[in-house]
């Protein structure tokens, strides 16, 4: 029996009701930009993140990258990031002309290392963005202190971690911003591309990120600045508040699947499959991805195994940051960040998707199970 990586359709069944009816509504109204579906969705979300403010984008990407503008960045500024994570982290530092410092990860969390970011400072660091990946809080408490310290603006990137959380404080609850993305295949997904900026409590940031926005409109045809057409779509916005009444037992789900493969495969070999671990005090893990390491040189062979026997997987991430071609520029090395480099080798995610039954998950561990005897 084939096991797809995700499957949306028992998602979009829940909801097709709600969503077929605001698309009448929206069509009746004929009102498709910055609505009161993109504001209610903005309010829901800043509650549901803790943070004072929410501005519905139209990605993940253009919600860090607004973060980034908001906070005047630019030729000559550096922004300390992680090196194993998506590309549109590094990617909005490079398009606003400032340089990405690179940081490695800790390998039992995947995230960014706090212990070298007080050597990745400098005088030109104006931000710094630990990632949350896969459904997992960075070490925030040790980020903010460094941060603090040194007076650099911290700007989450949540794009994988609504909902995650650590410390007894959400993802978005940390730094003066946090990024967003409801990408479909997210814990939060839109029919298409959308995002949202979130403020922790800074008025100021607030009212430049909502007027960058709109290209630096305010009022209208007045403008102060140059900004983006970065607005989130009213059907989008519309599409996620129907969702977003699930995100909480779709959480459960994953908890849930994640919880029992953590137990049916604790027998496996450990030299040879690692699992992923969760240790954060008063935290939550929301396993966007379930990502397993395989070790020694062995995950082609594993991804060909789960292939032949139809289950679906992938690689979040192939090639760490600084190894990316478009930044070659920036002279990094093969082996400067050695855990992240470890980790690009050897990740691969497998299915965890709520609405996963119990025979599908048993056929997913008897897979993998079969692999290493
Ligand atoms: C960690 C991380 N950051 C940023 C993004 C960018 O989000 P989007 O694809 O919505 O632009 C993503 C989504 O793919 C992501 O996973």
């Amino acid at each position: 029996m084939p096991v797809p990586l995700l499957d949306l359709r028992a998602q979009n069944e829940l909801v097709r009701h709600e969503i077929a009816e605001g698309l009448q509504d929206l069509m009746n109204r004929s009102s498709f930009i910055l609505g009161s579906h993109v504001s209610e969705f903005e309010k829901e979300v800043a509650a549901y993140a803790h943070t004072k403010y929410a501005v519905g984008v139209s990605s993940g990407t253009d919600a860090q990258l607004l973060a980034l503008m908001a906070l005047g960045i630019g030729p000559g500024d550096e922004v300390i990031i992680p090196t194993f994570t998506f590309f549109s982290t590094a990617g909005v530092v490079a398009r606003l002309g400032a340089t990405p410092i690179f940081t490695d990860i800790d390998p039992s969390t995947f995230n960014m290392d706090p212990s070298s970011l007080s050597s990745s400072l400098s005088p030109k660091t104006k931000a710094i963005m630990p990632v949350h990946l896969f459904g997992q809080i960075a070490d925030m408490p040790t980020i903010m202190n460094i941060a603090n310290g040194s007076g650099v603006p911290v700007v989450e990137d949540a794009c994988q971690s609504m909902g995650a959380r650590g410390w007894g404080r959400e993802a978005g609850e940390w730094g003066s911003m946090s990024s967003f993305s409801f990408y479909p295949t997210k814990n939060l997904g839109a029919f298409g591309d959308a995002g949202l900026t979130t403020i922790l409590d800074d008025d100021s940031l607030f009212k430049k990120i909502k007027r960058l926005r709109v290209h630096g409109m305010e009022p209208v045809y007045v403008h102060h600045e140059v900004g983006i057409n970065g607005r989130l779509d009213e059907f989008q916005a519309m599409v996620l508040r129907a969702k977003l009444k699930h995100l909480e037992s779709w959480h459960e789900g994953r908890i849930r699947n994640a919880t029992w493969y953590l137990d049916r495969l604790a027998h496996l070999d450990a030299d040879r499959i690692e699992l992923p671990s969760f240790k954060i005090p008063q935290g939550r893990h929301i396993y966007n991805q379930f990502t397993l390491k395989i070790k020694n040189g062995q995950r082609d062979a594993f991804r060909a195994h789960l292939g032949t026997h139809g289950i679906g997987n992938a690689v979040y991430y192939p090639i760490c940051l600084h190894e990316q071609p478009c930044f070659a520029y920036l002279g990094k090395t093969q082996g400067q960040f050695a855990h992240s480099e470890q980790a690009a080798r050897e990740v691969v995610s497998i299915p965890v998707y709520p609405e996963m039954n119990h025979q599908q998950l048993e056929e997913v561990a008897d897979v993998i199970e079969s692999f290493f005897h």
